[in-house]
């Protein structure tokens, strides 16, 4: 049999080459981490069941500002022409997080003021966002090019956001783990969905890649949901969601490089579609990398609380 090498033209092995060490140097980080950690580790059982702090709640205020900005301008921007309130409140919350993000930038804690102003913020963009998912459901104004799938896409991404100000983290990792999972794989493959609908009918090579995609990610997110149910048994390890989880950022890194790409095509005015700025596609790039990042905080954790191994590779 010939070397499945000579199948790959010289473009796609350097893609190819790319992209696996890309993983392996994701897997390696976790396996350093978990190893760093078990050296931590004084008595015989480590302590699993505290809350994991790693989230930085001011990184994260900054990561979410910028994308709810974005946020009221793809809303804006998909307005019909004569709905002026609403293309003034989307105007308005824009300058809200603008003004947010510049305070974030130079803050180095969340609290007092600035936290209640950016809990104020958040609760009135999820408000915008589902009154006009309202009014689109019961046909009471034009949807313009907002899809209603994507207001409430986006106003769940809000509402998780909130969330995480306003309630402490669940303590068990895998319980966790699975939960981001169970959300993150819906909004990737709601991004899929939404390219597929915003890429010109005749970028066919582009739409049938975006299909494999979408198939991949609906298949991940239904397994997900099935492994987050059986976690309710409380298993003391669970190795297949870490086995699982390998197949979710090796996916989850070839879609972010498919969005990255989908976005440099835009950005030099070589894709057709009706998406309204290149914006969009940086920001659903941004989103898979903000899904890899939690990956690879949780992961240690899991790979050490809730596995019976220390090293996957
Ligand atoms: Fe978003
Ligand atoms: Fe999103």
């Amino acid at each position: 049999m010939k070397d499945n090498e000579s199948n790959f033209s010289e473009h796609e092995k350097e893609e190819y080459v790319l992209y696996d060490k890309e993983y392996k140097e994701f897997w390696s980080r976790i396996d350093n981490s978990v190893v760093m950690k078990e050296y931590d580790i004084t008595s015989g059982s480590p302590n699993c069941r505290v809350c994991i702090c790693q989230y930085n709640r001011l990184e994260e205020a900054r990561f979410w500002t910028r994308i709810f900005q974005e946020h009221a301008l793809f809303i804006k921007l998909g307005l019909p022409a004569d709905q002026k309130k609403a293309r003034e409140e989307a105007q308005s919350l824009i300058d809200i997080f603008s003004d947010l993000r510049k305070r974030l930038d130079k803050a180095d804690k969340l609290e007092g003021d600035l936290l209640n102003n950016l809990i104020k913020a958040v609760k009135s963009i999820i408000m915008f966002k589902a009154e006009l998912l309202r009014q689109i459901i019961q046909c009471k104004e034009a949807p313009g090019s907002n899809y209603p799938l994507l207001l409430d896409h986006i106003r769940r991404e809000a509402e998780r956001f909130l969330g995480l100000l306003l309630k402490p983290v669940p303590k068990d990792p895998l319980e966790l783990l699975l939960v981001q999972e169970v959300f993150w794989l819906r909004i990737m493959k709601e991004h899929i969905e939404f390219v597929i609908h915003l890429l010109d009918p005749s970028e066919r090579e582009l739409i049938e890649q975006a299909e494999e995609f979408r198939k991949t990610f609906s298949r991940l997110l239904e397994t997900a949901r099935d492994l987050e149910s059986m976690d309710d048994t409380m298993p003391k390890h669970f190795n297949t969601v870490i086995r699982f989880t390998e197949d979710v950022v090796r996916n989850t890194i070839q879609l972010r490089d498919f969005k990255a790409a989908a976005f440099e095509l835009a950005t030099l005015c070589k894709l057709l579609s009706i998406v309204s700025t290149p914006l969009l596609l940086d920001h659903i790039r941004r989103e898979a990398d903000k899904f890899l990042s939690e990956l690879e905080v949780l992961l240690p954790e899991v790979i050490r609380c809730n596995s019976n191994f220390k090293k996957i590779k």
